[in-house]
C-alpha cells in the first residue's frame, strides 16, 4: 500500500478544505494519507514516503503562500529520486490572471528538479473551491492510481 504524505499551506482555509477531499480521493484507492501542515512538516520527512502531494495556492502575484517559502527553500536541491508527485492548489484567474496558480507551476518545477516523477497534471481550482471538492477527490483517486505504477 502506497505511503503518502499531503502538505499543504493555507492562510484563509480553502486549500485546507481542498485537501481534505484530495485524501478523499487517495484513501479510496487504498493509499496510506499522512497530512499535515506545512508549518508543521520538515523536508527530511519527504523521504519516508513513497509519494508526495503538495496543495498550495497563490499569493502575492504569482508566489508561493507564505507558510511554504522556508519549506520549498529548504527542498530545492535536496534529492527526491524515486518519489512519485503531485501538486495542487487554489487561484483566481480573474484577479491575478497572469499568475493563475503559479504556486502549482513551481513546486512541479523544484520537484522535477529534485528528481521526483510528477504523475499527473496539477490540478488548479479557479476561484470559490466549494464546487470543486468533485472534482478535487476525483484527481486524488486518480493520482493515487498514477502513483501505482
Ligand atoms: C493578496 C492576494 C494575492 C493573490 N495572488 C494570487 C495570484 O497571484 N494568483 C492566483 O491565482 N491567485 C491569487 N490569489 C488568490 C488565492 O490564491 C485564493 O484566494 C486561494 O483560494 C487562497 O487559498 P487559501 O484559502 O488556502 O489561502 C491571491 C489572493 C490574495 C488575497
Amino acid at each position: 500500500m502506497a505511503e503518502v504524505v499531503l502538505i499543504f499551506g493555507s492562510t484563509t482555509d480553502n486549500t485546507e478544505m481542498l485537501s481534505e477531499h484530495v485524501v478523499a480521493g487517495l484513501e479510496r484507492r487504498g493509499a496510506l494519507v499522512t497530512v499535515k501542515n506545512v508549518t508543521e512538516a520538515s523536508v527530511d520527512e519527504l523521504a519516508d514516503y513513497d509519494a508526495i502531494v503538495f496543495g498550495c495556492p497563490t499569493y502575492g502575484e504569482g508566489d508561493l503562500q507564505d507558510d511554504f517559502v522556508d519549506f520549498h527553500e529548504a527542498m530545492d536541491g535536496m534529492s527526491l529520486e524515486g518519489e512519485k508527485a503531485a501538486v495542487f492548489g487554489p487561484g483566481d484567474s480573474e484577479g491575478y490572471p497572469d499568475s493563475f496558480c503559479k504556486a502549482v507551476d513551481i513546486l512541479e518545477e523544484t520537484l522535477k528538479r529534485c528528481g521526483a516523477e510528477i504523475v499527473a497534471e496539477g490540478f488548479k481550482v479557479d476561484g470559490e473551491v466549494e464546487p470543486a471538492f468533485e472534482d478535487a477527490e476525483a484527481w486524488g483517486l486518480k493520482v493515487a492510481k498514477l502513483m501505482q505504477k
